[in-house]
């Protein structure tokens, strides 16, 4: 395949620049390729050309919850919001907590052949907080780090456990971090809208206590730690103050914490409850400066499909989650890109290489010799979000009429196309 007059979107800056891919590598990127051997072609005048997007922290819902999303709609999903690798979390029915489970994710995923899917599995046996999983068969199985996503481990020994298990297994723990007794049943951020609307508030610290404790196990290990989806402005500080004095620390946040604040529970609309829940001001504006000076290592969606029935009840009952991976790409190229908050390169680290690095995928950059994972779009044109639309099973997201930039045209895996608007 050879992709014509593209903005190549590099590790050090955008070039105009042919690449030509074969047999799922790029083995040539120069200003002008000859077509001399009659391969496929895109004309990619006016598009930008990204390394393909990966999303590390995802959630697809089987085995288990298949009325929420299945690996095939998830992965659909995934392609068309511009992912060719995605990394989904172990709490499904049965929880991803052996081989078993864990070679069955792979294997479907590879079945269903549209991005890559690499399964996540449990640090306790069905998330329970009680007995570690078999951390090392599910690696061996294919799970590329553990997570009790969902919650915390409660009890600080095994966690301690886990991570040093890990290490030895050359594996991270990704971590949820969520106080539950502090939480005691909150559904949003404790602040001015937790008032307004009478709904009972989540404080800062419940998140904060326990990211400083990953970080101190962490620490006291040197061990490698990644801290999931960070939304206060405290964590932001935590982080960088761990990576300063050297600990082997990533964290990742999403796009509802880095564009809006906790005024839009306003409405009651339940699909504004995830969890962490979306923070302040204050908060949005630490998120943007943890993104712009490296604090923040990654973007990922906390895609979390739900049923129209989790969803549709009183907000004390809802689910917590929002369907992200469509618009993903879209809210970082309006709320970062078209802010002057990240150059396009930055967004490809955060969106791309960086996610690579942590987790030790393939990918993640666009040069000779790489894997052709590519993800082809216009960044000028907008579109109107609309669930209804979504491939995803989920359409539980609070940003239904959004206008976003950053329209997806190609998802190109292996150097074969998985997705074409
Ligand atoms: O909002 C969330 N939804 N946060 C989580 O930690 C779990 C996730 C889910 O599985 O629905
Ligand atoms: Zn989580
Ligand atoms: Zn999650």
């Amino acid at each position: 395949m050879i992709i014509r007059n593209g903005w190549l979107v590099l590790r050090g800056g955008v070039e105009k620049k042919d690449i030509l891919a074969v047999d799922g590598k790029i083995v040539k990127i120069a200003e002008s390729i000859e077509n001399t051997t009659g391969e496929e072609e895109i004309n990619a005048e006016g598009l930008h050309i990204f390394p393909g997007l990966i999303d590390i922290h995802v959630h697809l819902r089987e085995p288990g919850f298949e009325r929420k999303e299945n690996i095939e709609s998830g992965a659909r999903a995934a392609v068309k919001g511009g992912f060719t690798q995605i990394c989904c979390m172990p709490n499904t029915n049965p929880v991803a907590d052996n081989k078993i489970v864990v070679g069955y994710i792979r294997q479907r995923g590879k079945e269903v052949g549209l991005c890559k899917i690499h399964p996540i599995g449990a640090i306790t046996k069905g998330e329970k907080g009680e007995e570690l999983a078999a951390i090392g068969s599910m690696q061996k199985a294919g799970a590329v780090a553990i997570s009790d996503d969902g919650v915390a481990v409660k009890n600080t020994r095994l966690m301690y456990n886990a991570m040093q298990y890990a290490k030895g297994f050359g594996i991270k723990c990704l971590c949820h971090c969520e106080d539950k007794d502090l939480v005691d049943g909150g559904v949003v951020n404790e602040g001015l809208s937790a008032t307004i609307t009478g709904l009972k508030g989540i404080p800062r610290a419940a998140e904060d206590i326990i990211i400083a404790r990953e970080l101190a196990l962490a620490e006291s290990l040197d061990a490698p730690v990644h801290i999931c989806h960070v939304s206060t402005y405290s964590g932001v500080r935590l982080i960088r103050d761990a990576k300063a004095a050297g600990v082997q620390v990533t964290a990742e946040t999403c796009p509802h914490y880095f564009s809006v604040t906790d005024e839009i529970i306003r409405g009651y609309d339940t699909n504004t409850k995830v969890n962490p829940p979306i923070r302040e001001e204050a908060d949005k504006l630490a998120i943007l400066e943890g993104l712009k000076d490296g604090t923040l290592d990654c973007i990922v969606t906390d895609h979390a499909p739900h049923h129209e029935d989790d969803k549709n009840v009183e907000y004390n009952l809802a689910a917590f989650g929002i369907s992200g991976i469509e618009t993903s790409f879209g809210f970082a190229i309006t709320y970062l890109y078209k802010t002057g908050v990240l150059s396009l390169s930055q967004i490809a680290e955060k969106m791309s290489y960086n996610p690579a690095q942590i987790l030790g995928l393939e990918g993640g950059e666009i040069a000779e010799g790489k894997v052709a994972d590519l993800t082809i779009a216009n960044i000028e044109e907008s579109f109107v979000v609309d669930s209804s639309k979504f491939e995803s099973k989920g359409k539980n997201t609070p940003f239904n009429g959004y206008k976003l930039n950053g329209v997806v045209k190609y998802t190109i895996v292996d150097g074969d196309i998985k997705y074409k608007a």
